[in-house]
């Protein structure tokens, strides 16, 4: 058990909306193969211009207001994102300055495929349970319309852009961190990746020729892992936890398509009305789908005091995990 309290939520989408019948008018595509297939109408979609940044830096400032943490309070800032601002210095710093933490703290960057925020929030807590930090701010953010490659229909009607916060505090024993089960198989790490523009394979007139700098994605090896993925994570964690399935309230799985999370809960005989699920409205905004769906459930009042809480997420990697939280 780590002791901490989710003082705070916040998230921000992009004002522009996309819907799958927008897509239909440019893409060989249709509003009823989308819907059916993945569950998703619309999606908000962040303008070229804007930096992705300022999502992450709206959802923070919101959880830190909801805590009460002002910005000289923050004691660590951890960054789940799949594509950074820069690839040098990556996103936190970016974060950190629009956010005005000028006393320094430790900020950085976690890539652990659409599962990073799942990820970041065990890094957190176990950097506060060991004395490092008394609190901290975990943003997940995604601008993946920027990587996907918008005449490719099997992977652009699958993502949305947004961001979501999280401001952890200190705690007693009476809530916190239950269980975690993280988990990385790299025999699958070819079933997502944007080939191109690392130092495997830099820029390059070619690269950007041969489209190698747009997500690739298997998608019917990622549906399959996924499913087995998420199942062994959550039974791993709630076991860790000591605890039953029965005894968590509320059940966040990443939203990367609703037929997986379908398939996902029927494997654990979860009931479907405990499950939390915006994917229809949002699409896949990969790390930040788990804290934008934690903030809608906690402004709506659904998620409450002394609530057991599991998050649990796949995604390229292929990283995959669970957290279970008492609210
Ligand atoms: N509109 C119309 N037709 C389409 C579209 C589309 N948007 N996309 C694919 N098709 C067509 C294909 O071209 C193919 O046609 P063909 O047989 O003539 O070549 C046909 O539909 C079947 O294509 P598949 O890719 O085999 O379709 P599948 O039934 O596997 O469904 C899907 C595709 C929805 C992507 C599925 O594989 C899936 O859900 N995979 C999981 C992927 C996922 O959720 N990724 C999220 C990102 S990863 C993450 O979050 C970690």
């Amino acid at each position: 058990m780590i002791g901490l309290r989710v003082a705070g939520t916040g998230s921000f989408l992009p004002e522009r909306v996309v819907t799958n019948e927008d897509l239909s008018r440019t893409l060989d595509t249709s509003d009823e193969w989308i819907r059916t297939r993945t569950g998703i109408v619309s999606r908000h979609l962040l303008d070229p211009d804007t930096p992705p940044a300022t999502m992450g830096i709206a959802a923070a400032r919101e959880a830190m207001g909801r805590a009460g943490l002002p910005p000289d309070a923050v004691e660590l800032l951890i960054v789940a994102t799949n594509v950074p601002e820069e690839l040098i210095p990556g996103s936190a710093p970016f974060i950190a300055a629009g956010l005005g933490l000028h006393h320094e703290p430790p900020f950085f960057d976690i890539k652990a495929g659409c599962a990073g925020f799942v990820f970041a929030m065990a890094v957190a807590g176990a950097m506060m349970a060991s004395g490092i930090a008394r609190n901290a701010l975990i943003v997940g953010i995604e601008a993946l319309s920027r990587f996907v490659d918008w005449g490719d229909r099997k992977t652009c009607v699958l993502f949305g852009d947004g961001a979501g916060a999280v401001a952890l505090t200190a705690a007693g024993e009476e809530r916190g961190i239950l269980g975690v089960s993280l988990h990385g198989d790299a025999d699958k790490l070819g079933l997502l990746r944007i080939p191109a523009g690392g130092v495997r394979l830099p820029a390059s007139a070619e690269t950007v020729a041969s489209r190698k700098h747009f997500l690739q994605m298997k998608g019917r090896g990622v549906y399959q892992s996924a499913v087995t993925m998420m199942e062994r994570a959550t039974l791993e964690a709630a076991e860790r936890a000591g605890i039953s399935l029965a005894d968590i309230d509320w059940l966040l799985p990443h939203q990367a398509n609703l037929r997986i999370i379908e398939a996902l809960v029927r494997r654990l005989g979860f009931p479907r009305d405990r499950v939390l699920v915006n994917i229809d409205r949002v699409a896949n905004t990969s790390t930040a789908s788990i804290p934008i769906l934690l903030d809608e459930a906690v402004r709506a009042g659904t998620i409450g005091d002394g609530d057991i809480v599991a998050l649990t997420a796949f995604g390229a990697g292929a990283c995959y995990g669970t957290v279970i939280l008492r609210w």
